[in-house]
């Protein structure tokens, strides 16, 4: 995307070293040709966008109309409207039993807003962030536009394809200031053990460093209930989103709960970077707390369970291997090293020649990036079906 040939050499010589090192998803360019295909008429199976398919909850949107046709739209405090604060703050008495109070709750653009700030509080140029490999492509792309160095550490199904305290230990050098950690993570789906979780944040404070939580999938679990990493600790940085389980992608709307502590100098970046997050979608979230909403979202959750068991022993009996359930989010990652070594080509053979779209694992890291492939079912059981029936024939099974 910004290779250099493509650029004029105006615009090469003020390019920011750093911008070698972001990569652009390359499922994008997948995507793109999947449109392309549609609107040629072909119709496509599409497992490959991690985003719900159902509308905007309707007092959300409800909420998001009268704020608008209230022609009051204007910048608020940097940290969030108080009266969304405080419901997330409630939310989390709610679903965890633990109390925070508002000053610790920060209303961002996304939980990409959220770990930029992280970020860009915390590191200073050369400081390591340990995560898991694979894992959400643009948290190293975050880490290194403030000029740290991520650190992405192999991890598989022997553990669930999460880091641990040992991995966290083995890895820790002078340069280490940060571990992330994403639970239900993206794109496994797989859930950190609490006490596991514990371990690693014992581990990262006897070596002063600072433990990130990304609990952006919370809510989206199938059986398991999620913990927050807030119910044993109030000395990490907890990343959410109104994005997934309240499936509001597009308002660009989250949240982060920070140590008491960095709330002063997250506010002035939060200032600088963004003045505040968007009121119309602040005052469209105050409504995604609604027990209205709410009971809508676990009947949408029940259906991405039921989606989930629908797809994975169909792909199990296709020779995808998958070693570990994914209990969250709503992804499958899934090994493809009986089909192909190659995921990338794999992926886009599917697409052309069985109308199938999916992900490859090249953009989730290194680590056995080509045996793998992620499919996301938050779709209609009719779309995930017509899917497999494509995979099977594709597949001669
Ligand atoms: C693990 C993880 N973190 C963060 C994000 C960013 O989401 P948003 O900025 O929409 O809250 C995503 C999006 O897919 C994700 O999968």
């Amino acid at each position: 995307m910004n290779s250099p040939e493509k650029l004029s050499p105006a615009l090469t010589r003020h390019l920011a070293s750093r911008m070698d090192d972001i990569e652009p998803f390359h499922v994008v360019v997948l995507i793109n040709r999947a449109k392309e295909l549609e609107a040629q008429g072909r119709s496509i199976a599409n497992m490959v966008v991690g985003e719900p398919d159902a509308p905007t909850a309707p007092l959300i949107a409800a909420a998001g109309i009268r704020a608008i046709e209230s022609g009051r739209i204007s910048y608020t405090a940097s940290l969030g409207i108080a009266e969304l604060r405080d419901r997330i703050a409630a939310w989390y008495d709610t679903r965890y039993a633990v109390k925070i109070p508002r000053s610790r709750v920060i209303v961002t653009a996304g939980s990409s807003g959220a770990l930029l700030l992280t970020m860009g509080t915390l590191l200073s140029p050369g400081d390591q962030v340990l995560m898991a490999d694979p894992g959400y492509p643009c948290n190293r792309h975050f880490v290194r536009t403030m000029e740290g160095e991520p650190i992405g550490i192999p991890v598989g199904a022997d553990t669930a394809y999460q880091l641990t305290a040992n991995l966290v230990e083995k890895h820790w050098s002078p340069k280490t200031a940060a571990v992330l950690i994403a639970s239900p993570s993206n794109p496994t789906g797989t859930l950190i053990d609490h006490g596991e979780l514990q371990r690693i944040h014992a581990t990262v404070k006897a070596h002063g460093g600072v433990l990130i939580v990304d609990e952006i999938y919370h809510g989206l679990t199938y059986g398991k209930r999620d913990r927050s990493a807030l119910e044993f600790a109030d000395d990490i940085f907890i990343i959410n989103s109104f994005s997934k389980y309240f499936g509001m992608t597009g308002w660009r709307i989250g949240w982060m709960v920070a140590p008491e502590q960095y709330i002063e100098p997250v506010d002035k970046l939060a200032q600088n970077l963004f003045i505040s997050p968007s009121d119309l979608a602040q005052q469209a979230a105050i409504a995604a707390f609604h027990p209205d909403t709410v009971a809508l979202l676990e009947q949408r959750r029940d259906a991405f369970r039921a989606q989930r068991d629908f797809l994975l022993p169909q792909l199990r009996s296709l020779g995808f291997d998958i070693p570990v359930t994914p209990e969250g989010a709503f992804y499958i990652y899934a090994n493809c090293e009986r089909h192909t070594s190659d995921s990338y080509q794999f992926c886009w053979d599917l697409l052309e020649k069985a109308g199938v779209a999916i992900a490859p694992g090249l953009d989730f890291g290194d680590h056995r990036a080509p045996q793998h492939v992620r499919f996301s079912y938050p779709k209609s059981i009719p779309v995930l079906q017509d899917g497999v029936e494509r995979l099977r024939k594709y597949l001669g099974k």
